[in-house]
């Protein structure tokens, strides 16, 4: 009788903590990505790979590695068009129509691709680098560092923007002889994510605070030009700028800045980022 109970107590905690288990894996897959979220290199078997796996990991690459949901968030928070909020089939007629656009495109894959390695071949109206009357865009090229995202990658999320409205996912699964090569090259790109950045260059990096902001000049890009920002800011400033990006709004901007960019850095990363900042005075 005690032997039954046992084992039927067992059976049952196995069972919740099997049900725990999916319920919190389904529950990280559903959450909307936590923004700002640093890249994260991900092993993935491309070899048994479905389409449906293909846009789960395009969505992935949006809102981690891709950094995408920094800037590309609903209003009143985005910096971006709200790409995962609109239907990118008819947003893309409408640019291809528009006498601005200046690309080569022909259907929402090629117009998707286009926009991301080379996002200056249409600025939607309202969106461009500021005073450049929506000539420049603000938006680093995907493929470049330091976002730098393969083809493959960049194929997903295509996949994934295009299966999200619902209309045919026009790109076709990496074939075995590039995921073989994504495999090889994947330990040099790869350091593990929860290492501490060495450099001060990587924790930029790491962090996409370059996606954001020029630190060689005073250009405006999402954010103000930081070559100068030792001049304008104390240490302790720079400092409650990164942790607290939200205390004081730098003026003629916009909230846009991860607000939880601290809690993942390191405190070397903090300190050597404020550090860096803090000596750049013009
Ligand atoms: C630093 C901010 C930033 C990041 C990061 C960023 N974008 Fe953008 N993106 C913009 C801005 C601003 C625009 C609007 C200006 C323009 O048309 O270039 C834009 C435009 C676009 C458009 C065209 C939208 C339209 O309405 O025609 C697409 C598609 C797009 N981005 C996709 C992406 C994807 C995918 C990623 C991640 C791999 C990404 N973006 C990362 C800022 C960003
Ligand atoms: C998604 C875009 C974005 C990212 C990523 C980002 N920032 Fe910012 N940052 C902004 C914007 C917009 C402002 C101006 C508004 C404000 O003060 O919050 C700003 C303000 C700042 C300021 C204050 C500048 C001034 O002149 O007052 C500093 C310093 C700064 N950021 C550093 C960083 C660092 C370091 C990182 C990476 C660890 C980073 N930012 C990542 C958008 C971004």
């Amino acid at each position: 009788m005690s032997d039954v109970s046992t084992a039927g107590i067992l059976a049952k905690t196995i069972g919740f903590s099997l049900l725990l288990t999916l319920v919190f894996t389904l529950t990280t897959l559903l959450l909307p990505q936590v923004e700002g979220e640093a890249p994260v290199e991900q092993e993935v078997d491309l070899s048994s790979m479905t389409m449906d796996d293909f846009v789960v990991l395009g969505e992935d690459l949006f809102n981690k590695k891709g950094t995408c949901i920094l800037c590309h968030k609903p209003p009143p928070l985005g910096r971006a068009p709200d790409v995962q909020g609109m239907n990118m089939e008819a947003v893309t007629k409408e640019r291809l129509a528009d006498a601005r656009y200046k690309g080569v495109a022909k259907d929402v894959e090629s117009y998707l691709r286009e926009s991301m390695v080379d996002p200056g071949k249409y600025v939607v109206a309202g969106w461009g680098k500021k005073g450049t009357n929506d000539t420049v865009s603000p938006m680093p090229a995907i493929d470049k560092a330091p976002i730098q995202l393969s083809t493959m990658e960049m194929d997903a999320i295509i996949a994934y923007l295009q299966a999200k409205d619902g209309i045919e996912v026009t790109v076709k699964l990496p074939t075995p002889e590039a995921a073989a090569e994504v495999t090889a090259a994947a330990p040099a790109s790869a350091p593990a994510a929860t290492a501490s950045a060495a450099t001060v260059d990587e924790a930029l990096a790491k962090y996409a605070c370059a996606a954001c902001h020029s630190m060689t000049s005073k250009d405006v890009l999402v954010g103000p030009g930081l070559s100068d920002v030792g001049a304008r800011l104390s240490m302790e400033e720079i400092r409650q700028s990164i942790i607290d990006p939200n205390a004081v709004i730098a003026e003629g901007f916009q909230p846009a800045m991860p607000a939880d960019l601290a809690a993942k850095m390191t405190v070397k990363e903090l300190e050597m980022v404020v550090k860096y900042l803090a000596e750049k005075k013009q």
